[in-house]
């Protein structure tokens, strides 16, 4: 049989965090909650935007999506990319989770924004720092 491909999602929003317990907390339910379903991805937070990278079976990442959706923490939520991947890129970790002020000016344009709009390019770039700062901080 053939091997399903890899379902990919990213998207940007804006926190409504009151506090950075709450933050430790989404990290530590989504990693629990990742491996149990077969996902993994990335996870930065600007401060006041969040971009994350979703990657696994395509029913278990669209499921997630619509509790992401609905969730508090966080609103402008907006997805600005599904495709299939042969392989994952994430697949050292049930989400990485890294600070990355740098990339605020990026997302604040980026919230919002119709998906057809976006530069393929600026996502990846947005992508590799994700990637990186993972690695550094494994
Ligand atoms: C920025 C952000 C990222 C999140 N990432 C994940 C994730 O990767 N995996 C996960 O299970 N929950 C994640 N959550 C939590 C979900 O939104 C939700 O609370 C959780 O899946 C429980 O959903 P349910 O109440 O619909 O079952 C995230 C929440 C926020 C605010």
């Amino acid at each position: 049989m053939p091997s399903q491909p890899i379902h990919q999602l990213v998207y940007v929003s804006r926190s409504v965090l009151a506090h950075v317990r709450e933050l430790v907390d989404i990290v530590e339910q989504s990693r629990e909650r990742n491996a149990g379903c077969g996902v993994t991805g990335g996870l930065l937070y600007t401060g006041a935007y969040f971009v994350q990278l979703l990657e696994g079976g395509r029913e278990e990442v669209e499921a997630l999506m619509l509790s992401i959706e609905r969730d508090h923490r966080h609103t402008a939520v907006t997805t600005l990319l599904r495709r299939d991947r042969p392989a994952r890129d994430f697949a050292r970790w049930t989400m990485a989770f890294n600070e990355y002020p740098g990339a605020e000016g990026t997302l604040a344009l980026l919230v919002g924004q119709a998906a057809a709009t976006v530069q393929l390019q600026q996502l990846e770039a947005l992508l590799a720092i994700m990637y990186q700062r993972a690695l550094l901080s494994d």
